[in-house]
């Protein structure tokens, strides 16, 4: 349903996100002037020119792929969903010397086989130019020109033009990572969800490559996601605006008036070396204050602040370890942190807890397939812990 209306209108676009920040992604759809915001499973639907589209792919922070449908049919079959493939006039799309790359999501009886169905649309493409022109572009997996997506839910096949090109959460800061590196859509996103103010103490106690502290001073020093990106796949469409894209790319933005105080600290010398690394490439100038340091023993200012971490799940670490770990956490909070909101983001539950503080809140999230909670415990001066 959402689909023929967004390909009836010719303006309708869809955003991908992981799934617990639609609302988010919403509201920065929203903030960039389009019209007809709706939420989906892991989607947001909208409407817009080309400005919104280039700016869905470089200023919002939680969107993963920016979408343009363009066509829709019904396939039960292979040879349905060839005859389907083949009933728009390709060369609108691309060109004979262009390459172009298919990928495929499926979620349907009748197909079971993503590979084989980009296979098939592939074929249909492929088969019209060849029989119009006598050539046929090229299939590039790596670095195509275009990139088509088809979804097919039952059997309601449509397709789409993939504006973003590689994921959007690869800002192109991260060089390198450490153990169990955060998504950065997922950090972005658990920052906007703590409602940090953007001027208060910041602190990732166990911030491994950086991702959390990183993310959060590209907030508070208002710098675009998308700036540090090489490339998005809608500068090699046909139709590209350079001179919309370098208006928005250029855009300045100004430093906030308040400089907030962001530390990101490990007990591995080896991450926070990484860390350092991935901040340069992301900000001129030091905005973030690196320090390697257990968590046990690391001092923090006075709040009040915020303190966002994800700790080690438990893939690295044994249970009994991530007990301790977690209860540590939980005295060295009420301890040292009266003042702040802590935020933790863990797939292990039983291990969350084990620090004893009584949650305030909890949302459901998910890091890849992995389902995770993220939990603020707030700590009042003289906070006590539940004892469990
Ligand atoms: C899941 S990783 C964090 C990943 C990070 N968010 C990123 O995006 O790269 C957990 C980190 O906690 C650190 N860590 C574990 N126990 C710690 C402790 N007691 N004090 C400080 N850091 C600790 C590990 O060195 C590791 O870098």
């Amino acid at each position: 349903m959402e689909f023929d209306r967004l390909i009836a209108n010719k303006t309708g676009m869809v955003a991908k996100t992981l799934r617990g920040l639609e609302d988010l992604l919403a509201g920065e759809i929203e903030a960039l002037g389009a019209h007809n915001v709706r939420k989906g499973t892991r989607v947001v639907y909208f409407e817009g020119n080309k400005e919104v589209l280039y700016r869905a792919n470089f200023n919002t922070r939680t969107a993963l792929r920016i979408l343009k449908p363009f066509h829709e049919f019904r396939a039960r079959d292979e040879n349905e969903l060839y005859r389907g493939a083949g009933g728009i006039d390709w060369s609108t799309i691309l060109s004979a010397n262009m390459t172009f790359a298919i990928d495929g999501v499926l979620n349907s009886p009748y197909f079971n086989h993503s590979g084989y169905i980009a296979l098939r649309v592939k074929d249909a493409i492929a088969d019209q130019f060849r029989a119009g022109t006598g050539k046929r572009p090229n299939v590039d997996t790596i670095d195509p020109d275009i990139r088509i997506n088809i979804h097919i839910s039952g059997d309601k096949c449509t397709l789409l033009l993939d504006s973003s090109g590689e994921s959007l959460h690869r800002r192109g800061y991260r060089e390198a990572t450490h153990h169990a590196p955060l998504n950065e859509v997922l950090a972005a996103g658990i920052i906007m969800l703590s409602g940090w103010d953007r001027r208060s103490v910041f602190i990732d106690p166990m911030c491994g490559s950086g991702t959390i502290p990183i993310e959060a001073a590209m907030m508070a020093y208002n710098i675009p996601p998308g700036i540090y990106r090489k490339q998005f796949a809608f500068e090699r469409w046909p139709d590209f605006d350079d001179t919309l894209f370098s208006k928005i790319y250029n855009q300045e933005h100004p430093e906030p008036k308040e400089i907030p105080h962001i530390i990101g600290s490990d007990m591995s010398a080896h991450a926070i070396g990484i860390a350092r690394n991935n901040a340069k490439n992301a900000f001129p100038g030091k905005k973030i204050e690196f320090r390697i340091s257990s968590f046990e023993n690391m001092m923090p200012p006075p709040g009040p602040g915020i303190l966002i971490t994800n700790p080690p799940y438990g893939e690295r670490i044994r249970a009994d370890n991530l007990q301790v770990l977690h209860s540590v956490m939980g005295d060295v909070l009420k301890k040292r942190y009266a003042g702040y909101s802590a935020w933790v983001l863990s797939s292990n539950k039983e291990a969350l807890k084990f620090t004893g503080l009584k949650p305030e809140r909890k949302i459901t999230l998910y890091n890849g397939p992995l389902e995770c909670r993220l939990v603020k415990f707030p700590v009042y001066p003289g906070s006590r812990k539940t004892g469990k």
